[in-house]
């Protein structure tokens, strides 16, 4: 694998030399468009990046950019791929350590998922805490070495986290906090599943982010992480759950979490200066 991160790392490099972006971006469902707000300075299919996710799912555009937001260089994975479309659950592993061997300190996550807090509305951001990972699966599956016994404590940054939530009060937006429940998917959960992730302490659920969260546990890159919450989850209203309905969602919340990244990414040049 590491074979694979160098060849995208020096694909990369003969594209963009000496642009060493600080933090890397993973936009979820129907987050894609916060990359028009970079300034591209180089776009990469993933196509070209060998191991990296082939866009899947609809929403997904499967491109690298390189760029600056403000001061800030950032690297956007535009898409990414799930668990569920092969049965892998490192399906991000090579797109997440290329980030770090290109230069990339943090990384910011996000996604779509169903709210199972009923205080928490379908438009509503919220900043993931903790996690539950309900799919007995690891993206470090077959892994050696005694580091493959990661430490998850901690695994959402507490000062990237503190710096999202100065963001999101910069902007005039209510960020809730909550713990994220990964369940396999493709198909939604049962209200019954959603009543027992309820029980266990899960605030939303969704089909992403957690085996990239353990990946860059182990690649030791700390992050934080955003799940734009598209729906109730099953069983809390009578909507009827459709990916549609998480693409049109999303879209709405994409100012607010626009408006969020771009204040939390400018952050990291205002410690330089
Ligand atoms: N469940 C799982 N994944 C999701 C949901 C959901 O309700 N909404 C968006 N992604």
């Amino acid at each position: 694998m590491m074979n694979q991160v160098s060849t995208c790392a020096n694909i990369i490099r003969e594209k963009s030399p000496e642009f060493y972006p600080q933090i890397g971006l993973i936009l979820g469902s129907g987050l894609g468009t916060f990359a028009s707000q970079v300034k591209v300075t180089s776009e990469i299919s993933f196509s070209e990046l060998p191991g990296f996710p082939q866009a899947g799912v609809g929403g997904h555009e499967g491109k690298l950019l390189l760029g600056f937001i403000g001061k800030t260089k950032v690297a956007v994975l535009q898409g990414r791929s799930h668990y569920y479309e092969e049965g892998k659950a490192d399906t991000m592993a090579i797109a997440i350590k290329t980030l770090k061997e290109i230069g990339c300190q943090s990384l910011v996550l996000t996604n779509a998922a169903g709210s199972i807090e009923s205080s928490s509305k379908p438009g509503d951001i919220m900043l993931i805490t903790d996690h539950i990972n309900m799919t007995g699966v690891s993206p470090l599956f077959g892994s050696r070495g005694n580091d493959r016994f990661v430490d998850m404590c901690g695994a959402y940054d507490e000062d990237l986290s503190n710096k999202m939530r100065v963001a999101a009060d910069k902007n005039g937006i209510e960020l809730k906090e909550g713990v994220y429940a990964w369940w396999s998917g493709p198909q939604f959960e049962t209200p019954a599943e959603i009543r027992a992730l309820k029980v266990l302490g899960a605030d939303a659920v969704g089909m992403s982010t957690v085996p990239e969260v353990i990946v860059a546990r182990h690649a030791k890159i700390p992050l934080c992480a955003l799940s734009v919450l598209t729906n109730y989850a099953a069983g809390i209203s009578n909507t009827p759950l459709s990916h549609e309905q998480t693409i049109i969602v999303a879209k709405l919340a994409e100012k607010a979490i626009t408006d969020m990244l771009n204040s939390y990414l400018n952050s990291f040049s205002d410690d330089k200066n």
